[in-house]
Protein backbone atom coordinates (compact mmCIF):
# COMPACT_ATOMS: atom_id res chain seq x y z
CA UNK A 1 0.00 0.00 0.00
CA UNK A 2 0.76 3.86 -1.04
CA UNK A 3 0.85 6.08 1.38
CA UNK A 4 0.28 9.32 0.03
CA UNK A 5 -0.50 13.44 0.50
CA UNK A 6 -0.32 14.18 -3.06
CA UNK A 7 -2.79 13.19 -5.42
CA UNK A 8 -1.06 13.40 -8.33
CA UNK A 9 0.78 9.57 -7.14
CA UNK A 10 -2.64 8.52 -6.95
CA UNK A 11 -4.56 6.08 -9.54
CA UNK A 12 -7.89 8.00 -11.17
CA UNK A 13 -10.82 5.73 -12.11
CA UNK A 14 -9.89 3.76 -9.16
CA UNK A 15 -12.63 2.96 -6.18
CA UNK A 16 -12.67 5.61 -3.58
CA UNK A 17 -13.64 5.19 -0.04
CA UNK A 18 -13.51 8.86 1.30
CA UNK A 19 -13.01 8.71 5.03
CA UNK A 20 -12.32 11.02 8.26
CA UNK A 21 -9.56 8.51 9.67
CA UNK A 22 -10.12 7.13 12.96
CA UNK A 23 -11.04 3.95 10.98
CA UNK A 24 -12.53 0.98 12.38
CA UNK A 25 -14.33 -2.79 10.80
CA UNK A 26 -17.01 -1.06 9.47
CA UNK A 27 -14.98 1.17 6.99
CA UNK A 28 -13.00 -1.96 6.42
CA UNK A 29 -16.05 -3.41 4.68
CA UNK A 30 -16.53 -0.19 2.97
CA UNK A 31 -13.08 -1.00 1.33
CA UNK A 32 -13.97 -4.83 0.98
CA UNK A 33 -16.79 -3.41 -1.24
CA UNK A 34 -14.70 -1.50 -3.33
CA UNK A 35 -12.40 -3.77 -4.24
CA UNK A 36 -15.27 -5.14 -6.50
CA UNK A 37 -15.16 -2.53 -8.67
CA UNK A 38 -11.37 -1.47 -9.12
CA UNK A 39 -7.80 -3.34 -8.51
CA UNK A 40 -7.17 0.19 -7.28
CA UNK A 41 -8.84 1.00 -4.04
CA UNK A 42 -7.82 4.67 -2.73
CA UNK A 43 -9.02 5.89 0.78
CA UNK A 44 -8.54 9.43 1.64
CA UNK A 45 -8.16 10.27 5.34
CA UNK A 46 -9.46 13.79 6.03
CA UNK A 47 -11.17 15.59 8.80
CA UNK A 48 -13.09 17.92 7.62
CA UNK A 49 -13.55 21.41 9.66
CA UNK A 50 -16.25 22.42 7.32
CA UNK A 51 -18.61 20.04 8.29
CA UNK A 52 -18.15 20.55 12.06
CA UNK A 53 -20.30 23.15 13.52
CA UNK A 54 -19.27 22.71 16.90
CA UNK A 55 -15.81 22.91 17.45
CA UNK A 56 -15.17 20.96 20.93
CA UNK A 57 -16.72 18.22 18.81
CA UNK A 58 -14.06 19.04 15.84
CA UNK A 59 -11.25 19.08 18.29
CA UNK A 60 -12.34 15.92 20.26
CA UNK A 61 -12.85 13.52 16.54
CA UNK A 62 -10.59 10.81 17.12
CA UNK A 63 -7.32 11.23 14.82
CA UNK A 64 -5.53 7.92 14.57
CA UNK A 65 -3.03 8.04 11.64
CA UNK A 66 -1.05 4.62 12.30
CA UNK A 67 -3.75 2.44 13.50
CA UNK A 68 -5.62 3.82 9.86
CA UNK A 69 -2.60 2.97 8.19
CA UNK A 70 -2.23 -0.82 9.59
CA UNK A 71 -6.05 -0.86 9.31
CA UNK A 72 -6.38 0.25 5.67
CA UNK A 73 -3.28 -2.23 4.51
CA UNK A 74 -5.08 -5.18 6.24
CA UNK A 75 -8.39 -4.44 4.28
CA UNK A 76 -6.42 -4.20 0.82
CA UNK A 77 -6.65 -0.29 -0.05
CA UNK A 78 -3.86 -0.06 -2.82
CA UNK A 79 -3.27 3.54 -2.15
CA UNK A 80 -3.93 5.70 1.43
CA UNK A 81 -4.18 9.53 1.00
CA UNK A 82 -4.11 11.72 3.69
CA UNK A 83 -4.71 15.40 1.86
CA UNK A 84 -3.16 18.68 2.96
CA UNK A 85 -6.01 21.07 4.05
CA UNK A 86 -4.04 23.60 1.36
CA UNK A 87 -5.10 21.11 -1.87
CA UNK A 88 -8.69 20.66 -0.58
CA UNK A 89 -9.32 24.20 0.43
CA UNK A 90 -7.32 26.62 -1.86
CA UNK A 91 -8.03 30.07 -1.81
CA UNK A 92 -11.12 31.03 -3.20
CA UNK A 93 -12.83 27.63 -3.19
CA UNK A 94 -16.34 26.96 -3.87
CA UNK A 95 -18.43 26.13 -0.88
CA UNK A 96 -21.63 23.84 -1.98
CA UNK A 97 -25.14 24.28 -0.76
CA UNK A 98 -26.50 20.81 -0.02
CA UNK A 99 -30.07 20.05 -1.10
CA UNK A 100 -33.24 20.58 0.53
CA UNK A 101 -32.98 16.99 2.24
CA UNK A 102 -30.83 18.71 4.55
CA UNK A 103 -32.51 20.78 6.67
CA UNK A 104 -33.85 18.07 8.07
CA UNK A 105 -32.98 15.51 11.07
CA UNK A 106 -29.14 15.63 11.21
CA UNK A 107 -29.30 18.91 9.25
CA UNK A 108 -32.04 20.70 11.58
CA UNK A 109 -30.00 19.66 14.36
CA UNK A 110 -26.42 20.29 12.81
CA UNK A 111 -26.80 23.51 10.41
CA UNK A 112 -24.59 23.76 7.96
CA UNK A 113 -23.44 20.84 8.23
CA UNK A 114 -24.24 18.90 5.19
CA UNK A 115 -23.26 21.73 2.89
CA UNK A 116 -19.57 20.76 4.65
CA UNK A 117 -20.02 17.11 3.67
CA UNK A 118 -20.92 17.64 0.14
CA UNK A 119 -17.97 20.46 -0.98
CA UNK A 120 -15.62 18.01 0.94
CA UNK A 121 -16.61 15.07 -1.44
CA UNK A 122 -16.98 17.33 -4.47
CA UNK A 123 -13.55 18.44 -4.12
CA UNK A 124 -11.84 14.54 -3.61
CA UNK A 125 -14.25 13.79 -6.74
CA UNK A 126 -13.03 16.64 -8.53
CA UNK A 127 -9.00 16.47 -7.44
CA UNK A 128 -9.10 12.17 -8.19
CA UNK A 129 -11.66 11.42 -10.90
CA UNK A 130 -12.61 7.89 -9.26
CA UNK A 131 -14.53 5.79 -10.93
CA UNK A 132 -16.94 4.64 -8.49
CA UNK A 133 -17.29 6.04 -4.70
CA UNK A 134 -18.12 3.96 -1.68
CA UNK A 135 -20.36 5.48 1.23
CA UNK A 136 -22.12 3.52 3.96
CA UNK A 137 -25.88 3.46 5.09
CA UNK A 138 -24.75 4.19 8.39
CA UNK A 139 -24.97 7.98 7.36
CA UNK A 140 -27.81 7.59 4.96
CA UNK A 141 -28.92 11.28 4.86
CA UNK A 142 -25.30 11.49 3.68
CA UNK A 143 -25.41 9.03 1.37
CA UNK A 144 -28.71 10.71 -0.44
CA UNK A 145 -27.07 14.11 -0.65
CA UNK A 146 -23.86 12.81 -2.08
CA UNK A 147 -26.12 10.86 -4.63
CA UNK A 148 -27.12 14.49 -5.69
CA UNK A 149 -23.57 16.18 -6.29
CA UNK A 150 -21.82 13.16 -7.84
CA UNK A 151 -22.49 13.59 -11.07
CA UNK A 152 -20.32 11.21 -13.16
CA UNK A 153 -19.29 8.97 -10.12
CA UNK A 154 -21.10 6.06 -9.32
CA UNK A 155 -22.20 6.18 -5.40
CA UNK A 156 -22.21 2.69 -4.22
CA UNK A 157 -24.02 1.98 -0.72
CA UNK A 158 -22.49 -0.31 2.19
CA UNK A 159 -24.75 -1.68 4.72
CA UNK A 160 -24.49 -0.89 8.45
CA UNK A 161 -21.57 -3.27 10.06
CA UNK A 162 -22.48 -3.67 13.94
CA UNK A 163 -21.13 -4.32 16.59
CA UNK A 164 -21.94 -8.36 18.47
CA UNK A 165 -24.52 -6.56 20.53
CA UNK A 166 -26.11 -4.94 17.44
CA UNK A 167 -24.76 -1.30 17.97
CA UNK A 168 -23.86 0.38 14.81
CA UNK A 169 -20.17 1.06 14.10
CA UNK A 170 -18.55 4.74 14.59
CA UNK A 171 -15.67 6.18 15.35
CA UNK A 172 -17.32 8.05 17.79
CA UNK A 173 -18.42 5.01 19.82
CA UNK A 174 -14.78 4.99 21.46
CA UNK A 175 -16.02 8.05 23.54
CA UNK A 176 -18.54 6.46 25.34
CA UNK A 177 -18.52 5.33 28.98
CA UNK A 178 -18.83 1.55 29.76
CA UNK A 179 -22.22 2.09 31.20
CA UNK A 180 -22.64 4.36 27.91
CA UNK A 181 -21.44 1.56 25.90
CA UNK A 182 -24.21 -1.10 27.47
CA UNK A 183 -26.81 1.36 27.02
CA UNK A 184 -26.71 2.46 23.63
CA UNK A 185 -27.88 -0.96 22.76
CA UNK A 186 -31.20 0.48 23.22
CA UNK A 187 -30.82 2.36 19.76
CA UNK A 188 -30.20 -1.11 17.28
CA UNK A 189 -32.57 -3.17 19.43
CA UNK A 190 -35.44 -0.87 19.56
CA UNK A 191 -34.84 -0.47 15.56
CA UNK A 192 -35.18 -4.58 15.46
CA UNK A 193 -37.63 -5.24 18.04
CA UNK A 194 -40.19 -2.03 17.34
CA UNK A 195 -43.06 -2.45 14.63
CA UNK A 196 -43.97 1.39 14.06
CA UNK A 197 -42.59 4.45 15.17
CA UNK A 198 -44.81 4.74 18.25
CA UNK A 199 -43.06 1.56 19.73
CA UNK A 200 -39.67 2.79 18.06
CA UNK A 201 -39.92 6.29 20.34
CA UNK A 202 -41.70 4.08 23.91
CA UNK A 203 -38.63 1.43 23.49
CA UNK A 204 -36.04 4.58 22.94
CA UNK A 205 -37.47 6.87 25.38
CA UNK A 206 -37.28 3.32 28.11
CA UNK A 207 -33.28 4.23 28.17
CA UNK A 208 -32.97 6.92 30.39
CA UNK A 209 -29.25 7.53 29.14
CA UNK A 210 -30.54 7.91 25.87
CA UNK A 211 -31.49 11.62 24.89
CA UNK A 212 -33.54 11.39 21.74
CA UNK A 213 -33.14 13.88 18.97
CA UNK A 214 -35.57 12.22 16.64
CA UNK A 215 -36.66 8.51 15.97
CA UNK A 216 -39.03 8.74 12.89
CA UNK A 217 -40.00 6.54 9.73
CA UNK A 218 -39.29 8.25 6.59
CA UNK A 219 -39.84 7.62 2.60
CA UNK A 220 -36.57 7.17 1.96
CA UNK A 221 -36.32 9.06 -1.44
CA UNK A 222 -38.05 11.85 0.31
CA UNK A 223 -37.14 11.92 3.69
CA UNK A 224 -41.24 13.05 4.70
CA UNK A 225 -43.35 10.57 6.53
CA UNK A 226 -44.29 7.68 4.44
CA UNK A 227 -47.36 8.15 1.94
CA UNK A 228 -49.46 5.20 -0.10
CA UNK A 229 -46.73 5.61 -2.87
CA UNK A 230 -43.69 5.62 -0.33
CA UNK A 231 -41.58 2.51 -1.83
CA UNK A 232 -39.07 2.06 0.92
CA UNK A 233 -39.51 3.36 4.62
CA UNK A 234 -36.69 3.53 6.77
CA UNK A 235 -37.07 4.14 10.57
CA UNK A 236 -33.64 6.53 11.64
CA UNK A 237 -32.97 7.28 14.83
CA UNK A 238 -30.51 10.28 16.61
CA UNK A 239 -29.69 11.41 19.79
CA UNK A 240 -26.64 11.73 22.77
CA UNK A 241 -25.07 8.92 25.57
CA UNK A 242 -22.34 10.65 27.40
CA UNK A 243 -22.61 13.98 25.26
CA UNK A 244 -21.66 11.36 22.04
CA UNK A 245 -24.04 11.35 19.24
CA UNK A 246 -25.03 8.35 18.25
CA UNK A 247 -26.84 7.58 14.98
CA UNK A 248 -28.54 4.54 12.98
CA UNK A 249 -31.53 3.25 10.54
CA UNK A 250 -32.98 0.32 9.37
CA UNK A 251 -35.24 -0.47 6.64
CA UNK A 252 -39.00 -1.48 8.17
CA UNK A 253 -42.43 -1.94 6.45
CA UNK A 254 -44.24 0.89 5.54
CA UNK A 255 -47.03 2.05 8.31
CA UNK A 256 -49.22 3.85 5.37
CA UNK A 257 -48.78 0.08 3.91
CA UNK A 258 -49.27 -1.53 6.74
O1 LIG B 1 -18.81 10.03 6.49
C1 LIG B 1 -17.71 10.61 6.64
O2 LIG B 1 -16.76 10.07 7.22
C2 LIG B 1 -17.56 12.04 6.14
O3 LIG B 1 -18.74 12.75 6.26
C3 LIG B 1 -17.02 12.09 4.71
C4 LIG B 1 -18.00 11.49 3.72
C5 LIG B 1 -15.69 11.38 4.62
C6 LIG B 1 -16.81 13.56 4.30
O4 LIG B 1 -15.91 14.21 5.14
Amino acid sequence: MKVVTNVQELPSACAFVPTMGALHAGHGSLFTLAKNYSEEVVASVFVNPLQFENKDDLEKYPRTPERDTELAEKYGVTHLWFPTYEEIYPAGFTQLTAGPISKLYEGASRPGHFDGVVTVVRRLFDLLSPKVAVFGEKDFQQLALIREIAQDVEIIAAPIIREADGLAMSSRNVRLSDAGRIAARVISKSLRDSSSEVELRRMLISEPEFTVDYADYIDEKTFLPPTESTQFTRAIVAGWINGVRLLDNMQVKSEAKR
